[in-house]
C-alpha cells in the first residue's frame, strides 16, 4: 500500500512528500513538534496535545494559528487515506523556508507536515518484565519544556542506549540530578512509597503522558511529589517507569545492569499502568 503524508494542504505519496532545501527546520531545527496516538480513530489526549503545541509556537514565535479542529480534521483524513484505525502522526511545524539567515525572516510562511509513525508499540513481556535502561548526560539545551525538532543531544542519548542493548536512556545534569529519558518521562516510587517525577521547568518536557498519570495516581489515592530527585535516589527507588504517548507507562526493571526491586513490574507500577489503560480507553467511543 502506498503510504500517504500530508504537507501544506496536500496529501501526497510518502516518496513524493519533499521539504524545501531552506526549510528552516531543515537548517537550524526551526520548528516544533508533537506525537498524537490514534485508537479507533479517536486523537487521544488531543487538548493536551494541542496546547502543548500551541505553547511550543508561541514560545518561538512562530506565527501559525493552531486551530485544533481543522488539525483534528487533517490527521482523521490521514489515517482515513491510509485506511488505517490505529497509530500515530508525528505533526511538525516549520517557520517556513527563507534564505539562511539566523534571525526570523520577514517573508517565511509556517510549513505544516503530518506523517503516519510506524508505530511499534513495546512487546507486553516488556510490560510485565520491564525494559533495561542506562544512565547519560543531560547534554541538551536550558528549553526542553519547548517540544522543538532540536533533538540530537536525544538521538545521542538514544543511540548509545541501543549501543548497550537498552530501550532509553535516563538523562543526568552535572550535580546528578535526574531530569527525564531520552524521549519520555521518568517516574520512581521512592523508599517512602511516594511516586516521584521531575517537576515541570525548562530543564524538561512537560509530557501530556506524564500530566495525565499525575492525575490517576491523585485519583487512585497514590502520593506523590513532583520534586527532582538523584541518580542515588534512582538507584534505591523501589519501582521505576517511564511514561510517553507511544509507550504509555513502561516499567524500568534494570539500570545500568541494576536490578530494580524484584526485576518485575512493581505494584504500584501496575496499578497505574491498568489505571491509565482505562483512563485511554475511556476516550474511545
Ligand atoms: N517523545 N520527554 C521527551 C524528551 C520526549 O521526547 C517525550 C515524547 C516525552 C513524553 O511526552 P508525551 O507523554 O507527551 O509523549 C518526554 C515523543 C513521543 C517522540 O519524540 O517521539
Amino acid at each position: 500500500m502506498v503510504k500517504i503524508s500530508y504537507m501544506n494542504g496536500d496529501y501526497l505519496d510518502h516518496d513524493k512528500a519533499k521539504i524545501h532545501i531552506e526549510d528552516r527546520s531543515n537548517q537550524f531545527s526551526d520548528g516544533v513538534y508533537e506525537v498524537i496516538e490514534i485508537k479507533q480513530s479517536t486523537c487521544l489526549n488531543f487538548a493536551d496535545h494541542m496546547t502543548r503545541l500551541s505553547r511550543s509556537l508561541k514560545e518561538l514565535k512562530i506565527d501559525f494559528v493552531n486551530e485544533p479542529d481543522k488539525i483534528k480534521t487533517i490527521i482523521l483524513e490521514l489515517f482515513a487515506k491510509n485506511k488505517l484505525a490505529n497509530g500515530a502522526v508525528y505533526i511538525q511545524i516549520s517557520r517556513g523556508s527563507a534564505p539562511r539567515n539566523h534571525a526570523f525572516p520577514e517573508h517565511a510562511a509556517p510549513f505544516i507536515t503530518m506523517t503516519i509513525l510506524d508505530m511499534k508499540p513495546p512487546f507486553l513481556a516488556d510490560y510485565e518484565n520491564g525494559i533495561k535502561v542506562i544512565t547519560y548526560p543531560d547534554m541538551r539545551w536550558k528549553r526542553r519544556d519547548i517540544k522543538t525538532v532540536s533533538l540530537l543531544a536525544n538521538v545521542l542519548a538514544k543511540e548509545e542506549a541501543a549501543r548497550q542493548g537498552a530501550a532509553e536512556a535516563v538523562l543526568f545534569e552535572d550535580d546528578g540530578m535526574i531530569t527525564e529519558a531520552s524521549s519520555s518521562n521518568l517516574f520512581i516510587i521512592d523508599e517512602q512509597n511516594i511516586l516521584r517525577t521531575h517537576p515541570l521547568n525548562n530543564m524538561i518536557l512537560g509530557g501530556v503522558t506524564r500530566k495525565n498519570i499525575l492525575n490517576v495516581a491523585a485519583k487512585l489515592g497514590i502520593k506523590y511529589k513532583e520534586e527532582a530527585f538523584s541518580k542515588d535516589d534512582l538507584f534505591k527507588a523501589k519501582e521505576v517507569f517511564i511514561t510517553s504517548t507511544i509507550r504509555h507507562v513502561l516499567p524500568v526493571t534494570t539500570i545500568d545492569e541494576v536490578v530494580v526491586g524484584n526485576g518485575k513490574i512493581g505494584p504500584l507500577t501496575y496499578k497505574l499502568r491498568v489505571a491509565y489503560e482505562e483512563f485511554l480507553n475511556g476516550q474511545v467511543y
